[in-house]
């Protein structure tokens, strides 16, 4: 009995040191993913040292439903046109090519690049769709009559505190995937991650003076 539990002991060894992964083989994997993160934090992350860590949001491009989505609720918009976040510009192109003067304020100075050459290839003109390296938070708003935004929702309490400050009582918020919980929309369109959702800031004052009357 001794005999064959030594045996299976010694099996298992060898079956152990030779499943264990060739050191060339981890060193290999290791460095792979310490470049594949050390890329995506390029893209996603500078910019972000001074942003306090509960309003940092990484990027993520909106899908091209999502970008449709914002176009529809922006039917019949015009005027100024604010992206906060704008990413690669792809939200701030489709909206200036729909008439809008529009600017994207962008923290990633590599996305702001990107976005100005993608504007600069299409032929858009600067005056239709600007791009600016700088944190929205820190920016006033108020000469925005149309606002997008696809954050976090974080964020999103946050943000209402700003844009009920800063828009004129004309603006119009377009918020993607993540609503503001205590605004009343006007409309929404698409489902799911997609799901967009328009606001219009007079109709959200009047609700929340109707609300705080209410209560108080
Ligand atoms: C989810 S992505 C959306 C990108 C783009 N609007 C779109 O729909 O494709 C959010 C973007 O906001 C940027 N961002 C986050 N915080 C910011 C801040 N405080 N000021 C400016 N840009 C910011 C990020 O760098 C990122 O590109």
């Amino acid at each position: 009995m001794e005999d064959s539990i030594e045996i299976i002991l010694q099996d298992r060894g060898r079956v152990l040191s030779t499943s264990r992964p060739h050191p060339v083989l981890s060193t290999c994997v290791g460095a792979l993913l310490t470049g594949v993160y050390g890329v995506w934090s390029l893209f996603a992350l500078p910019g972000f040292r001074k942003i306090p860590w509960s309003l940092k949001v990484p990027y993520l491009p909106s899908s091209k439903d999502q970008t449709l989505n914002i176009m529809k609720l922006l039917e019949g918009r015009t005027g100024r046109l604010a992206d906060l976040g704008s990413g690669d510009g792809r939200v701030v192109l489709a909206a200036s090519a729909a008439g809008l003067q529009c600017t994207g304020f962008e923290i990633n100075g590599i996305l702001v690049a990107y976005a100005r050459s993608k504007a600069h290839w299409k032929g858009v003109p600067s005056n239709q769709a600007t791009f600016i390296k700088k944190d929205f938070w820190k920016t006033d708003l108020s000469a925005y009559n149309n606002v997008t935004a696809f954050l976090a929702p974080g964020v999103m309490e946050l943000l209402g505190e700003k844009l009920l400050k800063e828009l004129p009582d004309d603006a119009r918020v377009i918020a993607c995937r993540f609503p503001f919980s205590n605004w009343p929309q006007q409309s929404s369109v698409g489902s799911g991650l997609d799901q967009t959702f328009a606001y219009d800031i007079s109709s959200v004052r009047s609700h929340l003076r109707k609300v705080s009357n209410t209560v108080g």
